[in-house]
């Protein structure tokens, strides 16, 4: 069995990396990775002598390249984690999402077609189906949620959701997508909340919530998420959406209040900040279907999620730390200074 992961340098796509090494000793896993500013090469050095893995340096949108690589592998299956993936960057610079979330899925569906790939999975998210209101608590997203969203980043997801479904019933090309809700776990990119929360607070520095915090995301661990995509590869129903979520909804005030509490840091260092634009007010995925068809359950309970993932930044300070001190600087200037 051979699996092309794409985006297998950044956060979800290294961990689910691991997680299949790990289980299926006779798979071969190809990572195709472009390294953006997200990919990290250090993530993966673990496995870079590992026999069954191959990693290699390409863009998705590169049509050429992925058609060479897919020739000299001839995958079974094609599992694309491969985004940009931050929200607030979409905001100011919508372009490159386009390119690498819709025509970067458009030549891997080409490529998988081409090379008779038996299962093309299209890792997307629960922003595709907008936001919820606070005070309708018993809402959730289910896959017959309408697609409608809110930023440049969850609009690209929805046209590659969009593109991908239309593949299947065009060419038949044997798809499954899984719609996940916020992941958090070792080797996330320190600009997204949590990790971004931790790496502030260890530096005692002002820590920016987002207008008044009261925004709610529904919480997963990293490893849980993977085995659900374990799961719909091997598993679950051609043409049909998953969503993936823990039942696990918490305000961003209240993360950041147990982030200090973990690092034993003054909640003085809050900072509430001017709020994103189109800002989604709450998420919450309804899983009935992932459990009910292929048996997948949460096992992480948030308590212990949170503890991991605060001591593995605890320990592994170096990968974080020369993230954050090269272009990230320039970065946080730009999105945080002013705000
Ligand atoms: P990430 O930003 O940490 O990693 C993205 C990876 O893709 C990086 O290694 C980057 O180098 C690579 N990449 C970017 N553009 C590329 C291109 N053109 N060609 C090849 N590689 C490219 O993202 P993540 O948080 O690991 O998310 C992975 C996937 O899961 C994304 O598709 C995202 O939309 C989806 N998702 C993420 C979350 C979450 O909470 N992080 C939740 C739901 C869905
Ligand atoms: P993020 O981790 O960017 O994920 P997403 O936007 O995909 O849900 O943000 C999670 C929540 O945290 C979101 O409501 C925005 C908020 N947030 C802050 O309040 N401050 C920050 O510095 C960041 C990065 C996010």
């Amino acid at each position: 069995m051979t699996i092309v992961v794409t985006g297998g340098a950044g956060f979800i796509g290294s961990n689910f990396i691991f997680h299949m090494l790990d289980k299926y000793p006779d798979y071969r896993i190809v990572c195709i990775d472009k390294l953006t500013y997200a990919g990290n090469l250090s993530t993966l050095k673990s496995i870079m002598d590992n026999p069954n893995f191959r990693f290699v340096k390409l863009d998705i949108c590169d049509r050429e390249g992925v058609y060479k690589l897919f020739e000299e592998e001839h995958p079974d299956i094609v599992v694309n984690f491969a985004a940009e993936s931050h929200v607030d960057r979409s905001i100011e610079d919508p372009g490159i999402f386009l390119e690498t979330n819709i025509k970067g899925t458009g030549v891997l569906m080409d490529a998988s077609c081409k090379y008779n790939v038996k299962r093309y999975h299209q890792v997307s998210t629960d922003e595709v189906y907008g936001d919820l209101p606070l005070d309708r608590p018993d809402l959730f997203f289910t896959e017959e949620t309408p697609i409608h969203t809110s930023s440049p980043y969850s609009s690209s997801k929805a046209g590659a959701d969009l593109l991908v479904m239309a593949y299947h019933r065009t060419y038949g090309l044997p798809v499954t997508i899984s719609r996940c809700s916020n992941n958090y776990g070792p080797y996330h990119f320190p600009e997204k909340l949590i990790p971004l929360m931790i790496a502030n607070c260890l530096y005692d520095k002002p820590l920016p919530v987002y207008g008044e915090g009261l925004n709610v995301r529904d919480w997963l661990y990293v490893e849980d998420h993977c085995k659900a995509i374990d799961l719909i590869i091997h598993k679950g129903t051609v043409g049909e959406v998953y969503n993936v979520g823990g039942h696990n909804e918490m305000r961003n005030i209240d993360i950041v209040k147990l982030i200090c509490k973990e690092l034993g840091k003054p909640e003085s260092l809050i900072t509430h900040v001017a709020d994103r634009k189109g800002h989604d007010m709450r998420y919450a995925i309804d899983p009935t279907k992932i459990h009910n068809e292929l048996g997948w359950l949460p096992e992480t309970k948030f308590e212990d999620g949170i503890k991991k993932t605060v001591k593995w930044y605890l320990e592994n300070r170096e990968w974080w730390e020369e993230i954050i001190s090269g272009e990230y600087q320039n970065y946080y200037k730009k999105m945080y200074e002013n705000r």
